[in-house]
């Protein structure tokens, strides 16, 4: 453990795992800015090595490279373990249920077994609004029923399971935050280049003139389309530093908390929103809804607030007009 940060807190060291992931890299800047010691373990399976230059980068995959991660841990003394290595592509977990489950659940497992021989004090856990499945019009809480429809929500949510048996038997602490969506980027390094959710997929169909496809017209929403909560992913950092606080500081034993807005935003509002910032028509044409969409899932976000004391600061305008500053500027 080192001397104080510039915040005000003991500076800790912290073990990201897919640190140099989209969310990872911009989670490891704000610790790193906090004054916090950030090591970085990712496959670079999808992650790039640019988003955390100057920190320590170890390659391995939790699955198969045990005695890497055990290095990682006791090498640099880590204190606390970020967990955000994940496989998160929802079609992708249909096709490939198995390999998820050994992505997700069994990496998991590799990297709770490594910790308990290390001094690790507490664990992070990247969660998701997966876990939930299909919900009702209303917020949902953290008290909301799980029932995740799709192998990669299943994944997230056993993987919860793990991380909270693992703790309580070990005596150290625990949290799993449930990211909505998430979407924005603090520059284009930082930047998702996974083109697999929305914003980023409208954005190449911008660059490439094609039309939006929205899946679903005539879904029990007011404009007819889905419905969702998006929150900026400077934010969802901002979030893992309180946690990583309240951990530390041992304000927080264990907790579940969604992380969003609060604020539900439709398909064709997040389309107008992107036409206000390029300031250019965005073409579009209704789909056919795609198989296991819920129509509407947006946070009951008030946990976090009252617990750690955490909102966001960014709405919809800051998420669209960073992604496509980003989106915009060669990496
Ligand atoms: C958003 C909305 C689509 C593309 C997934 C995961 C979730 C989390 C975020 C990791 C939906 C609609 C999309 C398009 C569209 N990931 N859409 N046309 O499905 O809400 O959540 O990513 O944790 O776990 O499940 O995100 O970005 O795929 O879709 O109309 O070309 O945009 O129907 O309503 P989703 P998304």
């Amino acid at each position: 453990m080192g001397g104080p940060t510039g915040e005000g807190k003991t500076s800790v060291t912290c073990l990201l795992t897919g640190g140099a992931g989209y969310i990872g890299g911009h989670v490891a800047r704000r610790l790193q800015r906090a004054g916090h010691e950030v090591v970085i373990l990712d496959d670079l399976s999808t992650g790039l090595p640019a988003r955390v230059a100057g920190l320590p980068l170890i390659e391995a995959s939790l699955v198969t490279d045990p005695d890497r991660l055990r290095q990682a841990l006791t090498e640099h003394a880590v204190h606390g373990i970020v967990h955000l290595a994940a496989k998160k592509a929802v079609p992708e977990s249909v096709e490939r249920p198995l390999y998820y489950y050994e992505q997700n659940v069994q990496g998991t497992i590799a990297l709770l077994q490594a910790a308990a021989k290390a001094d690790v004090r507490w664990t992070l856990y990247s969660s998701s609004a997966a876990v939930y499945g299909s919900t009702g019009d209303g917020l949902v809480d953290e008290d909301h029923p799980t029932a995740p429809t799709s192998p990669y929500g299943e994944t997230k949510l056993a993987a919860e399971w793990l991380v909270r048996r693992n703790a309580e038997a070990q005596g150290t602490a625990w949290a799993s935050l449930r990211y909505f969506n998430v979407a924005g980027a603090a520059d284009a390094i930082l930047a998702d280049r996974g083109v697999f959710n929305l914003l980023p997929i409208v954005l190449r169909a911008l660059d490439r003139g094609e039309d939006i496809e929205v899946f679903g017209g005539d879904w029990p929403t007011p404009d007819g389309s889905c419905v969702r909560d998006y929150v900026h992913v400077e934010d969802l950092a901002e979030a893992h530093l309180t946690a990583v606080h309240a951990l530390e500081d041992g304000r927080l034993a264990a907790g579940i908390f969604n992380v969003g807005r609060g604020e539900g935003v439709s398909v064709l509002a997040m389309l107008a929103a992107v036409e206000r910032a390029v300031g250019s028509p965005v073409p579009y044409r209704i789909v056919a809804r795609r198989p296991g969409d819920p129509a509407s899932v947006v946070a009951d976000a008030a946990r976090i607030q009252r617990e750690l004391g955490w909102r966001a600061h960014r709405d919809l305008a800051d998420i669209v007009h960073s992604a496509w500053q980003a989106w915009a500027q060669p990496a």
